[in-house]
């Protein structure tokens, strides 16, 4: 609104009108979010993947009548932010450590004021004319990093609804190549029946809440000999865990004749009598590609005898701590703990500096992958120490948590614990390891000493501890 020199003239009356109608003026503009023009778009570009029928989300957020009774409960999710619970799930703390990340889905601090102003002012839908032309998807499981190059099945499986938890390994599968091949990207996928089955069982949460039963799965290539590959092609899976798009400059081998293996499975029952199988999409670098730098894990762990978490225990921190044998250049940042972890943060060690790479919420029906964008991937000399630390929440708050009461400690099954960073990275030579601290000081233009979170030895320290 132009009121600038003209106003200057007015008498107190019209600046009384003036207020009044601002105020006009400004109580409409509250309610002007609506979901035709504001939601809708954040709902088809951020929710509509899983909250479709037949996904992986209970309810489907397309259409205004779908969307409109869970208007509170949208606010509420998107409001949590890093916590468990959030919607989308993706828990990084966005106020410390390293911020970019690749495929990150989660909203913009405008997207959630737009969420949080739409459900205060009533959820309205606003003029039909505004809303985006709907998506089309393909089926109810589409790959999120496109469509794969190889699909590989696992024989199918089954569990009770109320079965003990079970670990075990299933068949082996050819993967039917016949030229070895390297791998840009890799999905899983948990198909069941799940969704059809009538609950059976219910009360104390089963930590993987909801239609999946497979805990965990380790997927693993094995050489025409049945020896597994070195260098393993597939990241551990957890229930909820995002796809991987692997270092472009270091894709992980697959060879002719080979097979996968799913050595390490646990399964635990979700309520409902559940018949599924996996599904292993994999995307490939093209014909002729060689990879620049070798892959390798990057895991600091606590040993599961030191883990010891009273019933009723909240905020209570465990630690862990490994030093690198090697130059890392760290690509992902996975948190591993169980039912009682809520949050974690991992921490880099350097000679005197001690700096925070990442936290994290954590929540056991979601364990996600975060992958670093390459311009910002801690770069972590030899000799660093890698710190973990946990903290768990044994009360009711956690709804991950079966029955407060009991004492809780390390092991294997979803209701004990772990504190683990499931890191991935490469392994550079020391030439190697130069080059890219010299290629970050130029792309982040440092020239004096300047301190680089997530890279110990750039900005002009490395010179300096030589001098
Ligand atoms: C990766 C899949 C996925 C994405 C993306 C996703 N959701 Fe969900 N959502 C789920 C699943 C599965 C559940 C049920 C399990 C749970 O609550 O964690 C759920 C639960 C919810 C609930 C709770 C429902 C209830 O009964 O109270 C709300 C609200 C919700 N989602 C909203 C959203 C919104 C809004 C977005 C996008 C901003 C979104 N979700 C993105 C999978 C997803």
């Amino acid at each position: 609104m132009i009121v600038t020199r003209k106003s200057y003239g007015m008498s107190r009356g019209s600046w009384g009108c003036l207020l009044v109608l601002t105020l006009l003026l400004a109580a409409p503009a509250a309610a002007d979010v609506t979901f035709t023009k504001d939601i809708a778009p954040i709902l088809q570009k951020h929710c509509e993947h899983c909250h479709r029928p037949n996904a992986i989300a209970p309810m489907s957020l397309i259409t205004y009548e779908e969307v409109r009774p869970y208007a509170r409960a949208i606010k509420a999710r998107t409001q949590l932010r890093n916590k468990p619970g959030v919607m989308p799930p993706w828990m990084l703390e966005k106020n410390v450590g390293i911020q970019g990340f690749k495929n990150d889905p989660s909203l913009s601090e405008q997207q959630l004021t737009a969420i949080a102003e739409w459900a205060d002012t009533g959820a309205p839908h606003g003029d039909p004319a505004d809303m985006p032309a709907p998506l089309t998807w393909k089926g109810p499981d589409e790959w999120t990093i496109g469509e794969p190059d190889l699909i590989v099945r696992s024989k199918p499986f089954s569990m009770g609804a109320s079965a003990p938890d079970w670990w075990g390994s299933f068949e082996t599968v050819p993967t039917g190549l016949t030229e070895d091949r390297y791998i840009a990207a890799y999905e899983l996928h948990e198909v069941t029946n799940a969704r059809t089955q009538p609950v059976e069982v219910t009360g104390g949460a089963p930590p993987s809440a909801g239609l999946s039963i497979i805990h965990h799965g380790t997927v693993t290539a094995l050489g025409p000999n049945g020896i597994p590959e070195p260098g393993g092609c597939c990241p551990i899976h957890e229930v909820g865990r995002n796809a991987d798009v692997f270092d472009a400059e270091a894709g992980k081998l697959i060879r002719a004749g080979s097979s996968l293996g799913f050595l390490s499975i646990h399964m635990h029952a979700n309520g409902r009598n559940t018949t599924g199988h996996l599904e292993i999409g994999l995307k490939f670098h093209p014909r002729g590609y060689t990879p620049r730098y070798r892959n390798t894990g990057v895991t600091v762990a606590t040993n599961h005898d030191l883990i010891d978490i009273p019933g009723g225990a909240t905020d209570l921190k465990i630690d862990g701590t490994a030093v690198l044998q090697e130059n890392i250049k760290l690509t992902v940042y996975e948190p591993h703990m169980h039912a009682a972890g809520v949050r974690f943060c991992l921490e880099a060690i350097y000679g005197t500096t001690t700096e925070t790479l990442n936290c994290s919420g954590y929540d056991h029906s979601w364990v996600l992958a975060y992958a670093y964008k390459d311009d910002v991937a801690p770069l972590l000399p030899k000799g660093t120490i890698l710190r973990i630390v946990g903290y768990y929440d044994n009360t009711p708050a956690n709804r991950n948590i079966p029955d407060s009461r009991n004492w809780m400690g390390g092991g294997h099954r979803s209701i004990d614990n772990m504190n683990v960073l499931l890191g991935q990275g490469l392994s550079l030579t020391d030439e190697e390891f130069a080059v890219a601290v010299e290629e970050r000081n130029k792309q982040l233009g440092i020239k004096g000493r300047q301190v680089v979170i997530g890279c110990p030895t750039c900005g002009g320290y490395q010179e300096e501890a030589l001098e």
